[in-house]
């Protein structure tokens, strides 16, 4: 029966990935996956999980199951990260978050969550967006379409498009949305675009599922979430899908969380044992360690301030880079402006070359980023720039 399956491509980023380790050059770049790297072009343990995690496993008595919606204090903390502390959905008792395998396992759970309340609904996706979004969302048997956001010609958001096309929408549509560092093009709705929004989303009766998966890594910890934080103020419900792996390094650990802000706190009780049931029916229960170092981590002040402190180190270290790449490749690529990166946020930036363009980037100059050019500006370190300006001016020259 199995020996009916067609062997699959492999995935965009993924791919990516193995074929960049597999690259025996010296002078290779490293743009495609969007991990973090430091001036060595590691990824480190973040001080601050070092630190978290020795103190949870030296306490750590058991590996007994903790529960289906994961680790309580590691729930609350995350809400009040995300939400900020004195938030008015948090106080008048409208939150509920279950802990989930990453942002991907959140989002899958969020997809779940609508398809069990409402089939027939719609989620609403950025054109452009992640390349995962689509399979993760759509594989939960909801029916997926787009809405406009990246205007190519200038590198930032054609925000009357996209506006445009969410005022068009039937009542219970769901909008996908990036809180900050919008992946793959990195360009960010403003403050003053989401107060436009909001009555959009809130007099269409649209449900906005936020994804925030980069958290202080873009315009702090706040300013990543002004969206969240003034969409839960005003909507009824908001649905919010956390990943800690890019913001906490953790990767590997699979730490994330679904937060529901639902209409009345009786109504979150109900969403979350739905989700709970959802939880079990995929994979029963969440990892425990990477939500145990985060708990640590949030809980005490002196570890806290360590991570804030990293946190805004690997932050000012991308933006350093993005001045930098813009510099260097004004005078490689006189002819073209490349200045939108430096306006950019944080990880990601569409570079606006054609695939085989990247190809040729990746073939010939052992320089990878995703077919659509997006490159992790992380991945670059100060002395590998003009490297790849150099290398990006001879595509272009051709
Ligand atoms: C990325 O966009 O490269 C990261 O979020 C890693 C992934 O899983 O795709």
């Amino acid at each position: 029966m199995l020996e009916r399956l067609e062997r699959l491509p492999v995935d965009p980023i993924l791919g990516l990935m193995a074929a960049f380790r597999g690259d025996p050059d010296p002078r290779k770049v490293d743009l495609g996956v969007g991990v973090y790297r430091d001036d060595r072009g590691e990824t480190p343990v973040l001080r601050a999980v070092k630190q978290a995690e020795q103190a949870v496993l030296e306490r750590q008595t058991t590996k007994a199951y903790v529960a289906p919606a994961g680790n309580p204090g590691f729930n609350q903390a995350i809400e009040r990260l995300v939400l900020g502390d004195e938030h008015p959905a948090l106080t008048s008792g409208r939150v509920r978050s279950i802990q989930a395998p990453g942002g991907c396992g959140a989002l899958r759970l969020g997809a779940q969550l609508i398809q069990t309340a409402s089939p027939q609904s719609v989620v609403h996706v950025s054109t452009p967006s992640w390349a995962n979004h689509v399979p993760l969302l759509s594989g939960s048997g909801l029916e997926l379409a787009r809405y406009p956001y990246f205007d190519a010609a200038s590198g930032a958001v054609n925000f009357a498009a996209m506006l445009g096309a969410l005022d068009k929408l039937p009542a219970r549509s769901v909008v996908l949305l990036h809180a900050s560092c919008h992946n793959p093009t990195g360009a960010d709705l403003s403050e003053a675009q989401w107060r436009e929004l909001l009555p959009v989303i809130g007099q269409r009766g649209l449900l906005p599922f936020i994804d925030i998966a980069y958290q202080g890594l873009g315009a702090g910890i706040a300013g990543d979430a002004f969206g969240i934080r003034l969409f839960g103020a005003h909507l009824p419900e908001v649905l919010i899908a956390v990943s800690c792996s890019k913001n906490f390094g953790l990767y590997r650990e699979r730490t994330g969380s679904l937060i529901v802000i639902g209409e009345t706190a009786s109504a979150a009780d109900a969403d979350l044992s739905q989700l709970v049931r959802i939880a079990r029916t995929l994979y029963s229960m969440p990892p425990d360690h990477g939500a145990a170092i985060v708990h640590e981590i949030l809980a005490n002040e002196g570890l806290r301030s360590s991570w804030t402190d990293e946190l805004s180190g690997m932050r000012t270290r991308i933006q350093d880079l993005r001045t930098e790449v813009v510099r260097r490749l004004a005078a490689a690529c006189p002819h073209r402006n490349f200045g939108f990166i430096a306006a950019q946020r944080r990880m990601f930036s569409y570079l606006g070359i054609d695939t085989n363009q990247v190809r040729e980037l990746r073939d010939r100059h052992h320089i990878y980023m995703t077919d659509d050019s997006r490159a992790n500006v992380a991945g670059l370190r100060v002395d590998n720039i003009p490297y790849f300006a150099e290398s990006l001016a001879q595509v272009l020259r051709k």
